[in-house]
């Protein structure tokens, strides 16, 4: 989950890769680092390991004398969350070889590296980190002093290497030149008047470029200022795939907000709105064309599983219940991390719908992988467009809430609520398990979402001055039925991850068979208290934590002011149907978790021990 940019041929090689990679942060930023030829043929390298501030010791580590003389040259950038070896300068990208004549950064896990680390010292490599990425320094240093051109022995690895990885280097001895390699790991080229490009993610490198191509799984490119080439594992020459993508560079930017989660809190009404666009009808006409699945296929398909991981499973666990409300058939979810090892067996006719807002979760990649190797359908539901899920997949959904880029997801998770909304009535349409007016009634309420979005985002002061009266609270409990019950996992999943706060989510109705004995003065239990058919029981356990010194905050309808009377506080939202209620409930404890981690000083953007893309087990 780290990040690669590459740049040559660029009369700001230096400042560009650092300007890369401090788009690419939210891949990981436990340290950082470049590596650029100097045109003494000599690798210049430059890291920096610093929580929260590698980019900026790394920005002022560089000689303004030093920037001027790396003009044009190729160079390597990296930012790193570490899975081999702690977060230190020495285990920070990029590794060089015995004789510093090739600098390497990578991306992903090298499965083998223990091995080949062992023989590699045996024959005499000094090894200087306790990364897996270092073997590759030193296998490429073999394979060319052995005679093979470097194009070549990056090829080589191909073979040689096992695992995910995406790999950048340049060698001191082609100082125009960066050679690239991946397995699973993506990565992407872009070339654009006379500067060539390398990324592992098009955000960092779309306002130089949209000229971007995608380097296939097993390829290896060799990339020059204005031209690339690609081969495959054998050496062939390939044909890259160009990739059109529609986001705007400034999408990808703060916009005037203090941090990119208030941004992207701010952004939910569009991500949503652009999700829907073209989807589906006031009538109920459903459209998802570029899911590429023939509808017979659908109409046939008797139960659906959904798999995902964090965020994206609490999407999956209320797009169940659209399922199973409108398309009428069982819908099970799982998480993926455990699906994937289960010994399942998938029912035929069952529809596999992997969620990922990154489309590169390993978990929720593997599950998927999983349920295609049993010969059922899959569609993969991701915000991210040629990313990895999307290339292995039946058929594919794109949450269109533009880059998200805080490591605590917002505008994606509601965007994925929205899309597997639409995903459920087109089944049911196909399926005719809704009357015509049934039909128009869902769709219009799925459509009024983005202003109802807009509008329970017109109450975020308020939320925030209920949460500020919460920020020193030690023990909050967050409880839901059905669909309030994704909300409260949602809810405090936020709390956790930003706050770093102890929130436990329970379903309302198994808070006594166990977990009410936890409930003490002090305790705070915030409820999910929409209006539904179980309002009544959700307030009858809300007493069952009062009764026991609990302050409860209810997340409830406008106006609603018997709910009101009976809790410590209200977050107040739009009444919406039961089945859209998740969309609307979550954003008032966004809100709050985001205020609370701001009293408390937190970085909200990138919460400690997290990363926003999850690439390993
Ligand atoms: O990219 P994905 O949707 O597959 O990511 C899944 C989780 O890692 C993600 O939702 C994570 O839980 C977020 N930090 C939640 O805010």
């Amino acid at each position: 989950m780290c990040g690669i940019i590459g740049i040559t041929g660029s009369e700001d090689t230096a400042a560009g890769l650092l300007e890369g990679l401090a788009l690419l942060e939210y891949r990981g930023y436990d340290s950082a680092g470049i590596a650029v030829v100097e045109p003494s043929n000599k690798i210049f390298r430059l890291r920096a390991a610093e929580q929260g501030g590698s980019l900026y010791h790394l920005g002022n580590g560089l000689p303004k004398e030093k920037t001027a003389r790396l003009k044009y040259a190729a160079g390597i950038g990296h930012t790193r969350w570490a899975t081999h070896g702690a977060p230190t300068v020495s285990n920070a990208h990029p590794h060089v070889d015995c004789q510093s004549t090739l600098a390497v950064v990578h991306n992903g896990i090298i499965e083998n590296h223990n091995r080949l680390a062992r023989d590699l010292k045996e024959r005499g490599h000094h090894f200087a980190s306790e990364t897996d990425t270092e073997v590759i320094a030193h296998l490429l240093e073999e394979q060319i002093a052995g005679g093979k051109s470097v194009k070549d022995a990056v090829i080589s690895l191909l073979t040689v290497l096992r695992g995910a990885f995406a790999l950048a280097l340049v060698h001191k001895d082609f100082p125009d030149t960066i050679y690239a390699a991946r397995r699973t790991s993506p990565l992407i080229i872009g070339s654009e008047a006379g500067v060539g490009l390398l990324a592992s993610d098009v955000a960092a490198v779309l306002e130089r470029t949209r000229n971007l191509f995608e380097l296939g799984d097993d390829q290896a490119a060799e990339i020059r200022p204005g031209a690339f080439r690609v081969y495959d594992h054998l050496g062939v020459e390939m044909q890259p795939k160009a990739i059109n993508v529609g986001w705007s560079t400034e999408a990808a930017r703060k916009g005037g907000f203090p941090d990119y989660m208030s941004k992207e809190i701010h952004e939910q009404p569009r991500a949503v709105a652009e999700t829907i666009l073209g989807r589906l009808e006031p009538s109920g006409e459903t459209r998802l064309e570029e899911l590429d699945i023939d509808d017979g296929r659908l109409a046939a398909v008797e139960r659906v599983l959904l798999v995902a991981c964090g965020s994206s499973y609490h999407a999956a666990l209320a797009g169940r219940h659209a399922m199973e409300a409108w398309a009428k058939i069982p819908a099970e979810v799982d998480i993926a991390s455990e699906m994937r090892y289960r010994s399942m067996q998938i029912p035929k006719n069952t529809l596999v719908v992997a969620i990922s807002q990154s489309g590169e979760t390993t978990d929720t990649y593997h599950a998927m992988r999983q349920a295609r190797s049993q010969e059922v359908m899959t569609v993969a539901v991701t915000n991210v467009v040629g990313s990895l899920m999307t290339r292995e997949t039946d058929g594919v959904l794109y949450t269109r809430a533009g880059p998200e880029i805080g490591v605590a997801s917002t505008k994606c998770h509601v965007a994925q609520l929205a899309l597997l909304q639409c995903l459920a009535l087109r089944v049911a349409d196909l399926k005719g398990t809704l009357s015509v007016a049934e039909k128009s009634a869902v769709a219009e309420e799925i459509l009024s979402l983005p202003s109802l979005i807009e509008r329970t985002l017109l109450g975020q002061e308020q939320f925030r001055k209920v949460a500020e009266r919460y920020a020193e609270a030690r023990d909050f409990y967050y409880l839901g039925r059905r669909l309030g019950f994704p909300v409260a996992l949602e809810g405090a999943l936020k709390l956790k991850e930003l706050a770093y706060v102890r929130a436990e989510a329970y379903p309302a109705g198994e808070m006594k068979h166990g977990p009410i004995s936890l409930i003490e003065p002090g305790s705070v239990v915030v409820v999910v208290a929409k209006r539904s058919s179980l309002w009544e029981k959700i307030m009858a356990n809300v007493e069952e934590m009062r009764a026991r010194g609990a302050t409860v905050i209810a997340v409830a309808d406008e106006g609603d002011e018997e709910t009101a009377a009976l809790v410590d506080d209200v977050l107040e939202t739009p009444p919406v149907t039961e089945v859209c209620s998740p969309v609307i409930g979550v954003l008032p404890l966004q809100v709050f978790a985001y205020t609370v981690a701001k009293a408390k000083g937190h970085d909200v953007d990138r919460p400690r021990n997290l990363a926003k893309v999850v690439t390993v087990e």
